[in-house]
């Protein structure tokens, strides 16, 4: 494939196998070593690097983002950060505050931190979250962040558009990508490359066919009608968490601890339904609040409930040819969605369990109940069974406790190195507890005592 993309200000056209990731292609192609290869799987953060579109400037992981991923875009790596013998200030701050002694991750966290710079973000906690240092620690590093804040961005930093020829064979409508995917059934899409992206680099999986959904300008957007957010598959899940805070705030807090600020700028909602992992993050709260999918295939459309999609583990209910086009989120789902995503890690790991609670309580008693989890069985399900023990009940301590046994008749989940089944199913139990305990005033919720209330 042939790419335009502009490389530390030098424009480069370059014709590349489809599936070469930019950090390969920096280090091997162009000598650029200043970009780190720690885990080549999204983990680490030692490859980031500064990628600039019409949307803004944006921390990616350079191993797992294949080239045409960038055509038309800007990319900044550590050698392009100075000016000369003038450092970037969030270079200077970090030999100042000695934030570095290995030096190993250190051009990753500085990537990172000159984004978050340029874009006048200062959460340096989440900033950071998906840059690991093993050995610095993380309070010099933070002191470094915090110092440069109030240094104005070096010039140089401003976007400057320019003209990328197109791409033959991209697609960039979605009636184009329905068109290529009906002459090409078996083609891989690629949306943010978070999950493919470790097929290539971590299975070694040659992809014979692909297609990039980067350039299908129509499918990335939300809009919002009176009654719900119809969101667009392409939409990165970096753009959840603000979305979302006014209506749920707890789900907004799930997409905050989805991955890594790298991994949630590059990851599309849609990758996160269409790849049917039963521990994807957005399923269990999404089918709580009652969203649909809507799946394109040549002219058709249809629109199913979210959780029917989910058929058993690894099979969706996608012909060959469909896509997904978007997610619908029902405004009134949102009102009483509670979520709990467990994890071993607080950031950037995926949930050993995923709860989402849609109560209603009117009266004291529960007029309606949908439950969702992830990581129970072999794709994201409903509590059933649990939802029936509490519909019409009070909503007292007493119906929880009979609820509790109840979720033994809905789920059989596994053991696997995240959490033992036994784990898994006292975790749901505690789960629904939790969201008692809260709503009660029994117990203060974590998003409370972060946000001071
Ligand atoms: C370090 C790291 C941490 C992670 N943490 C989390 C986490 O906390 N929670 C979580 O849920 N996930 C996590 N993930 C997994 C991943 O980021 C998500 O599943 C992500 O949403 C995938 O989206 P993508 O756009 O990158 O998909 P891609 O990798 O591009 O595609 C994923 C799959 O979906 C298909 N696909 C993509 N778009 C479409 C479409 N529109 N229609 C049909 N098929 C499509 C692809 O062909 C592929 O099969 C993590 C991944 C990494 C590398
Ligand atoms: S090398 Fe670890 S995130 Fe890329
Ligand atoms: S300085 Fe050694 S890993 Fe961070």
């Amino acid at each position: 494939m042939e790419i335009t993309f502009r490389l530390n200000g030098e424009i480069v056209r370059t014709r590349e196998p489809a599936t070469r990731t930019l950090l390969d292609y920096l280090r091997e192609g162009r000598g650029l070593c200043g970009t780190k290869e720690g885990c080549n799987e999204g983990d680490c953060g030692a490859c980031t690097v500064m990628v600039e579109d019409e949307s803004g400037k944006k921390p990616l992981n350079a191993c797992i983002l294949f080239l045409p991923q960038l055509h038309g875009k800007s990319v900044t790596t550590v050698e392009g950060l100075s000016k000369g013998d003038t450092l970037h200030p969030v270079q200077s701050a970090m030999i100042e505050e000695h934030g570095s002694q290995c030096g190993f991750c250190t051009p990753g966290f500085i990537m990172s931190m000159a984004t978050a710079h340029a874009r006048g973000e200062t959460s340096h906690e989440d900033i950071l979250a998906g840059n690991l240092c093993r050995c610095t620690g993380y309070a010099p590093i933070l002191r470094a962040a915090k110092k440069a804040e109030s240094a104005p961005v070096p010039e140089g930093f401003e976007h400057i558009p320019f003209a990328a020829p197109a791409v033959v064979q991209r697609p960039e409508t979605v009636d184009e990508l329905a068109a290529l995917y009906a002459l090409r059934p078996t083609a891989t899409l690629i949306a943010g490359a978070t999950d493919v992206g470790l097929w290539v680099t971590k299975q070694m999986r040659d992809l014979d066919e692909v297609i990039f959904l980067n350039g299908v300008s129509d499918l990335k957007g939300i809009t919002e009608t009176d009654d719900a957010f119809e969101i667009k598959a392409m939409t990165p899940i970096a753009d959840l968490i603000a979305l979302f805070k006014p209506y749920a705030p707890s789900l907004s807090e799930m997409f905050r601890r989805f991955a890594s600020t790298q991994v949630r700028a590059a990851a599309t909602l849609g990758g996160n339904i269409a790849n049917g992992s039963p521990i994807g993050d957005s399923p269990p709260p999404l089918i709580a609040a009652g969203a649909t999918v809507t799946l394109r295939k040549g002219e058709d459309q249809r629109t199913i409930p979210l959780e029917a999609f989910f058929i058993a583990y690894g099979k969706q209910d996608r012909q060959p040819s469909e896509f997904v086009e978007s997610i619908t989120v029902p405004k009134a789902g949102l009102a009483n969605l509670a979520v709990y995503k467990l994890s071993k890690r607080f950031d950037q790991d995926i949930s050993a369990v995923c709860g989402a609670f849609n109560i209603a309580v009117e009266d004291g008693i529960v007029r309606s109940a949908v439950i969702a989890f992830g990581g129970m069985a072999g794709t994201p399900a409903r509590a059933r069974t649990v939802e029936a023990a509490l519909i019409g009940q009070p909503w007292n301590e007493a119906t929880i406790a009979a609820a509790l046994p109840v979720f033994a008749e809905d789920y059989t989940p596994m053991s696997d190195m995240r959490a033992s089944a036994g784990y898994r199913l006292t975790a749901a139990q505690n789960m629904l507890r939790r969201l008692y305990a809260e709503r009660s005033g029994l117990a203060t919720s974590v998003l409370s005592i972060k946000e001071g209330v």
